[in-house]
This record gives structure tokens, C-alpha cells and sequence, in this order.
């Protein structure tokens, strides 16, 4: 009864966190299909990303070339076995395995690829956790569907689904459904998420005018197609663990004002329990309903929905965590960046240049936090520091920051684990330096890996370690003990 636990468990789950529109490049080639990320244009910390309808001569798309991890697997792949990763989480384009989307039969080339990927990933003992759509989805789903907001792209989904699933069975053992699913409960996920077009402006910011009806109604397709697809997999191999990913927002009350501490509980239920909610327990929530009746949105709900949503829970529960923000019930307050969020400032803590503050006892929160309510085993899959590197003379990079947020990070989830937390599995962000979700950029960089291009995709593509590197292999190696 008294013994708990020292610290990581034995098989702990150490690795990196990756996605193929920001790795892979090889935009048109194998037989792929243009997706939605590939019309998205490079900005910057102050000037979104541009979405464009046709891809527009001499604009700068960032996830053509991306850092051409598909010509460079194998590289990339060795580089983390050095490390000693156990696990590699990476997403499939889906528009390389169905360029359309739509169509009956897939792509054979696109599959060949992501064969020689795990091929790799075995010779070196890592683990593949896949996430099957990672902030992409065929564009021409985007022309003829309009995305998520019609339900047939369910269908479509799901037959990607079980074509990976039935390939890769075997092979594959972790999978998540959707990358931070959440997303679509803020406008910044209409077409980052929801492959829909805003209704005003082309820009990727958060304040565009889509509807909320039109972002829930495509919100409840991904959970229809989430739940079908972990059904379908369990059927397909029972060895299969199937996950939900959200983008934890985590928001404080600014003050201990009960409205403001009302307030950061009514984000927390929105922002990230609505959907873990529906994904671990298969039933929105009362708070979901009340708030769509408040916001005049009216979900169109197939009559065996409430079942699939039930038959479909999924087996673990992952989450991105970068930051926390405050909230406050007075308007007057002063607004500060997060990941994909924005909040008020935290007088406590210091914040990266890109605005996101940093907070690794939140992180610990949002562990108990979750654990207490699900009970399901939990994997940190994203979690880092962008940050711009200084190559020095000598060709190294000396990014003791990156390992002190990480240092922190890791010091809270041994505490977690000792409060009880079921934490099984550990995959920071951008392991090797890639393209910015956010803003598009290179030189907002996360890795342990240095790739040498910058903002203007200029470079020669080459990768060095970092002094990251040195350190994560001995956090790796000693299963968190030497930090
Ligand atoms: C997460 C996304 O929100 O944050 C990733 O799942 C993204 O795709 C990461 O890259 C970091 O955000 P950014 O904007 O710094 O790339």
C-alpha cells in the first residue's frame, strides 16, 4: 500500500515527435497528392501564413521541401537510434496514400515509402507511434468537400484508416487519430484541422469569422471517424492501441476572483475536456451541450452517432503541452501567445521569444489533472522549446536553454509518476529541426538535431548534433535519472 513509485517505470517510452508536412518535403513526388498544408505560405512571429486556393508562383511554401526527411530517412533514423529513442512518433500524409482523398485504391508508392520508414525504425528497435492525420488532409477534399464539414470525408477517412491499419498491422502497435483534435474548437483550426476554407480571410490567425456552427458540426465528423476508426482497428489487430491527442491548453485563473477561477475551469472544459470527453468516455459532456446551446450551434447527429461514439473509446490518452497562459473575467487585462492559444501574462514565469511562457510545473498539473479524471495510461507527445540556434565557428551549437526547459519539463513528470500518474511514454517536439506550424519558419527550431536551412530555404540540408543531443542520449540511457 505505501510503496510508490521512484521514478520513470522500466520500458519507459523515450523518443521524439515529428509530423510529415513539417519533415518530409517530397511535396509532389511518389504519386502524392496536394494537401492542405502544402498551400499554406511562410510567415513569420508577426506576419501569419497565407492560405492560397491555387499554388502561386514564387510564393515561398514551406512543406515542399520541408527538411527532405523523405529522401534523408534513413539518416534521421540512425541519428535518433544513437540517441537510444525507443519510440519515434511521426504522421502519415494522408494525400501520399490517397492524393485525392476519395479515391477506392491507394497509392502503392506512398505505402512503399512509409514501409522502408518502419523498416528503418525496426532495424534500430524504435517504435513507431503513428498520428494518421497531423494538421493535413488531401486538398482536394478541401475543393470538393469543403473538409470536415461534410460528412462523407468520415468515410473517406475511415477507409484510409483501415488501409493503414491492415499494411501495417504488425508493425504499427501505437496510433492516434487526430494531432490536437482540439484545435477545432478555436477558428485557428478551421483549415489547420478542419481542411476547411475560413468564410473571411486566407489567413492563419485566430480571430477569422467562421462560424462555430460550421467548426463543431466538423469537430463531431473527426470524433465520428475517431471512434469508427479505433473500432476498426481493434477488429483488425486486438493488439493495436489507439489514442486521442490534445493540445492541452492550460489556463490559470489570474487572480483567486471566483469569476476567474469559474473562468479557467468553463476553458478547461472547453478547450480540453469536450473533447477528451467524448474520445475516452464516448458522450459529450453537459458542459458541451449547454455551451453549444449558448452559442447557437446545433450538432447534426445521425442517429447511430451515440453509439459509434460509444463503441470507439480509445485506449490511451496523449497530449501536447508547450506553455500555460492566465485568464482573468476583466477585459482589461494584457494578452500574451501560447501554443496555438492566446491568454494573459503569468507575473511567475519567463516566456521563449516566440511569447510562450514557461511553466514545467504545469505540466505535473496537467498530468494529475487529467489522470484523476480518465484514469487511462498518458503520453506527453509534444513538448519543447522553439528557439533560434547560433551555429558557432567550430560548427557546434551550444543550446543549454533547450536542455534546461527540458531538464525542467522531465524533473515534473518524475513527480507526476509519483503522484500516481500511469505516464508511459515521452516524445518532445521536433526532435530534428523542422518547418513551424505556427508561423512557417526554420529558424524556430526545437531539435537535438540541427538542420542546416533558414527561413528563406536556403542551406544545405545537413545535419549535426547539438549539444541537446549529448544530453538526451544520458536522460535516454539512464531512463531519466541523469538529467
Ligand atoms: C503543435 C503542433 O501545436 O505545436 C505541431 O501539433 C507544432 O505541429 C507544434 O509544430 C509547435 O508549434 P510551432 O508553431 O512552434 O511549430
Amino acid at each position: 500500500m505505501n510503496t510508490i513509485p521512484k521514478g520513470f517505470p522500466e520500458g519507459f517510452l523515450w523518443g521524439g515527435a515529428t509530423a510529415a508536412n513539417q519533415l518530409e518535403g517530397g511535396y509532389d513526388q511518389g504519386g502524392k497528392g496536394l494537401s492542405t498544408a502544402d498551400m499554406m505560405t511562410a510567415g513569420t512571429h508577426t506576419v501569419p501564413r497565407r492560405i492560397t486556393t491555387e499554388l502561386l508562383p514564387g510564393e515561398n511554401y514551406p512543406s515542399h521541401e520541408a527538411v527532405d526527411f523523405y529522401h534523408r530517412y534513413a539518416e534521421d533514423i540512425a541519428l535518433f537510434g544513437e540517441m537510444g529513442f525507443k519510440v519515434f512518433r511521426l504522421s502519415i500524409a494522408w494525400s501520399r496514400i490517397f492524393p485525392n482523398g476519395d479515391e477506392a485504391e491507394p497509392n502503392e508508392e506512398g505505402l512503399a515509402f512509409y514501409d522502408r520508414v518502419f523498416a528503418e525504425l525496426q532495424q534500430r528497435g524504435i517504435e513507431p507511434l503513428v498520428t494518421i492525420s497531423h494538421y493535413e488532409a488531401p486538398f482536394s477534399l478541401t475543393k470538393i468537400y469543403n473538409g470536415w464539414s461534410d460528412r462523407r470525408v468520415i468515410d473517406f477517412y475511415v477507409n484510409y484508416c483501415e488501409t493503414l491499419f491492415k499494411r501495417y498491422k504488425g508493425i504499427v502497435k501505437y496510433w492516434l487519430t487526430f494531432n490536437e483534435i482540439n484545435i477545432l474548437t478555436m477558428p485557428l483550426g478551421t483549415f489547420l484541422a478542419g481542411a476547411m476554407i475560413p468564410e473571411n480571410g486566407m489567413e492563419l490567425t485566430n480571430p477569422d469569422s467562421s462560424t462555430d456552427q460550421a467548426r463543431f458540426q466538423a469537430l463531431h465528423h473527426q470524433f465520428v471517424a475517431s471512434a469508427k476508426a479505433v473500432k476498426l482497428g481493434h477488429s483488425i489487430d486486438p493488439d493495436f492501441k489507439i489514442g486521442c491527442m490534445i493540445a492541452y491548453m492550460c489556463a490559470y485563473p489570474l487572480t483567486s476572483d471566483p469569476a476567474d477561477v469559474l473562468l479557467a475551469q468553463q476553458k478547461d472544459n472547453i478547450g480540453n475536456f469536450l473533447c477528451g470527453d467524448v474520445h475516452v468516455r464516448g458522450q459529450y459532456p453537459g458542459f458541451a451541450k449547454r455551451y453549444f446551446a449558448e452559442k447557437g450551434v446545433e450538432l447534426l447527429f445521425e442517429a447511430e452517432d451515440e453509439q459509434i461514439l460509444l463503441e470507439g473509446t480509445v485506449d490511451f490518452y496523449t497530449f501536447s503541452y508547450y506553455s500555460s497562459v492566465c485568464v482573468s473575467a476583466d477585459p482589461e487585462q494584457e494578452k500574451i501567445g501560447g501554443n496555438m492559444s492566446m491568454g494573459l501574462k503569468n507575473p511567475y514565469l519567463k516566456a521563449s521569444a516566440w511569447e510562450w511562457q514557461i511553466d514545467p510545473q504545469g505540466l505535473r498539473w496537467v498530468l494529475n489533472n487529467v489522470y484523476n479524471r480518465y484514469r487511462l495510461p498518458m503520453m506527453v507527445v509534444e513538448n519543447g522549446l522553439g528557439a533560434v540556434d547560433e551555429v558557432e565557428a567550430d560548427g557546434s551549437i551550444r543550446d543549454d536553454y533547450r536542455i534546461e526547459y527540458l531538464r525542467e519539463h522531465i524533473k515534473e513528470m518524475k513527480e507526476a509518476i509519483i503522484d500516481g500518474v500511469d505516464l508511459i511514454g515521452y516524445t518532445p517536439w521536433g526532435c530534428i529541426d523542422l518547418v513551424s506550424a505556427g508561423t512557417g519558419e526554420m529558424k524556430k527550431r526545437y531539435g537535438f538535431i540541427h538542420v542546416d536551412k533558414d527561413n528563406e530555404g536556403q542551406g544545405t540540408l545537413n545535419r549535426s548534433r547539438k549539444a541537446s543531443f549529448h544530453w538526451y542520449k544520458q536522460v535516454i540511457a539512464s531512463n531519466g535519472e541523469t538529467l
